[in-house]
């Protein structure tokens, strides 16, 4: 397996569990990236951690430099990327604690670069960006779940709002006729940014709060943490499982 690079969110700001630790700061041409990079192996696995929201998570999703981050993990070597994010939950199979691997995404934000391709340019340059996640890769997060007989649901349209504020139940029920089943904050730019490098990237949605409106008349922030912590833990769990099956099967 190549370098895997893992993005965390809200949530996951650090790795506990790499061996030959370290940590490296990555300068870039589009500016500084959220955080210095660790670097480390898991199961023998070379893995390198970005912590999206900053190591002290300081920096809220619109406020992200998802262009220096995502040049800084390519820098390192980095070709497949796990987007590790936080989501509120809108489809009923998707409560709190469940992490899943979104297929489609819906892309609600503004004002947040969203290309490498925008000044200078020899020529204009599209993307395809049908399937915004790398394929191979969510398959291979799939197989490694199932080896651990993890739950895996990995059909979802991830609506990527623009945040910081959570959103109004009006717009959740928008969000849900418009065919969203999770809603976000930092999906987007950083997956087009992620194709226009060539990165294979897939995201690992923890839900960790009913969107807005689904269940009660408010969402609370101390139930967040606790879906959160509950959630990495299978992250963590995927994580190891993925490493581990690397092994077995080799890409
Ligand atoms: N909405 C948007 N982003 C989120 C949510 C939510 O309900 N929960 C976690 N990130």
């Amino acid at each position: 397996m190549s370098t895997l690079a893992i993005i965390g969110g809200t949530g996951l700001s650090k790795l506990v569990c790499l061996d030959d630790m370290h940590k490296r700061v990555i300068k870039t041409p589009y500016g500084e990236p959220s955080s210095p990079l660790t670097f480390g192996k898991l199961n023998g696995v070379d893995v390198v951690f970005m912590a999206r929201h900053g190591y002290g998570h300081t920096i809220p999703p619109h406020r992200i430099n998802y262009q220096a981050n995502m040049w800084a993990l390519k820098e390192a070597g980095a070709e497949d990327i796990i987007a590790v994010a936080a989501v509120g939950g809108i489809h009923q199979t998707m409560s709190p604690s469940s992490i899943i691997l979104p297929d489609q995404l819906i892309d609600y934000t503004w004002g947040r670069t969203q290309t490498f391709f925008e000044d200078d340019l020899a020529k204009v340059t599209h993307i395809d960006f049908t399937s915004p996640y790398s394929k191979p890769l969510r398959e291979r997060i799939k197989r490694a779940m199932k080896a651990d007989k993890m739950t895996v649901i990995d059909r979802a349209v991830y609506g990527c709002t623009q945040g910081p504020r959570l959103e109004t139940a009006a717009e959740i029920k928008k969000l849900e006729r418009d065919g969203c089943d999770l809603v976000g904050m930092t999906g987007m730019p950083e997956a087009a940014l992620a194709r226009e490098l060539e990165l294979n990237y897939a995201c690992c949605a923890v839900v960790v709060n009913w969107a807005a409106g689904i269940e009660g008349d408010e969402i609370s922030m101390n139930h967040i943490e606790a879906f959160a912590e509950q959630g990495m833990l299978k992250v963590d769990a995927m994580l190891k499982a993925l490493t581990r099956e690397s092994h077995i099967n080799p890409v």
